[in-house]
């Protein structure tokens, strides 16, 4: 069954097309990869799926739902989720507090104060913060600011997460461990989108992946056909990073 669908969706900055006229369909509980080359869409597409900017043309229904158009809020409120490419956590605020925001502003209206602060202990914990709850968020490193972002987004109990290169800037070890999480988070039964230039782990944790190119989608399919396509290859892969997958 189809938790996400777009059909058409097509985005302009000025006379650029950063995305152009691109159909897709995201399965309930699976690990959809999106990649392509810098500035092929990638972002501004999350951008068109949480409502961040409106789309040129096109449609996107969320569950079946029409969510084309709605305000970011009340798509989050829907249960869908997102983290950013570039880090957007409230730089001063205590760890614990980013994450309690994401429970303020998700969909748990009926819960009392002290069932939120209880699951935003949970999630920090689900993400490995515990240790440093109470330290202000920009003392984190990058692996955790971004393990944070993750953190925040579950708080808001989504059915569908958008992560936008967690996994940038890591190094191995920390990759690894960013890659355990997200394989954690899909056995919540959590859908992912993930966009990700680390191939290791798009190639194994995605059942599908769709590959866009200058805004337009190029190829579709297993990580296996993706990583044989000779278009693909020649746009974004390279041969060697096709001899390794
Ligand atoms: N707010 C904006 N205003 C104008 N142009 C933009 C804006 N956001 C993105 N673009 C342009 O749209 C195109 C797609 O950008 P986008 O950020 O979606 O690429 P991307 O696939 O996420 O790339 P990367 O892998 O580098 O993150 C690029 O040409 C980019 O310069
Ligand atoms: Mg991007």
């Amino acid at each position: 069954m189809s938790i996400l669908e777009g059909k058409g969706v097509t985005k302009y900055f000025g006379g650029l097309a950063a995305v152009s006229n691109v159909d897709f369909s995201v399965e309930k509980g699976e690990a959809f990869g999106l990649i392509g080359p810098n500035g092929a869409g990638k972002t501004t597409l999350f951008n068109l799926i949480s409502a961040a900017y409106p789309v040129k043309s096109g449609i996107i229904r969320f569950k079946d739902k029409d969510i084309t158009g709605l305000k970011p809020y009340k798509i989050c409120r829907m249960g869908v989720a997102r983290t950013f490419q570039i880090v957007k956590i409230f730089p001063d605020l205590p760890v614990f507090s980013n994450v309690l925001l994401g429970l303020h502003f998700g969909h748990s209206s009926g819960m009392s104060s002290a069932e939120k602060a209880s699951l935003a202990l949970e999630y920090l914990d689900f993400v490995g913060l515990t240790q440093v709850k109470m330290a202000p968020a920009k003392d984190l490193t990058l692996a955790n600011q971004k393990r944070l972002e993750v953190a925040r987004a579950l708080a808001t109990g989504p059915e569908l997460l958008l992560l936008d290169e967690i996994m940038a800037g890591l190094n191995p070890t920390e990759v690894s461990q960013a890659m355990e999480l997200v394989n954690r988070i899909r056995e919540k039964g959590i859908t992912i989108i993930m966009i990700e230039h680390v191939m290791k782990a798009i190639m194994n944790i995605c059942q599908r992946i769709m590959v866009l190119h200058h805004g337009e989608k190029i190829a579709e399919g297993s990580p296996r056909e993706i990583a044989n396509s000779e278009k693909v290859i020649k746009v974004y892969l390279g041969e060697k990073a096709h001899a390794t997958c």
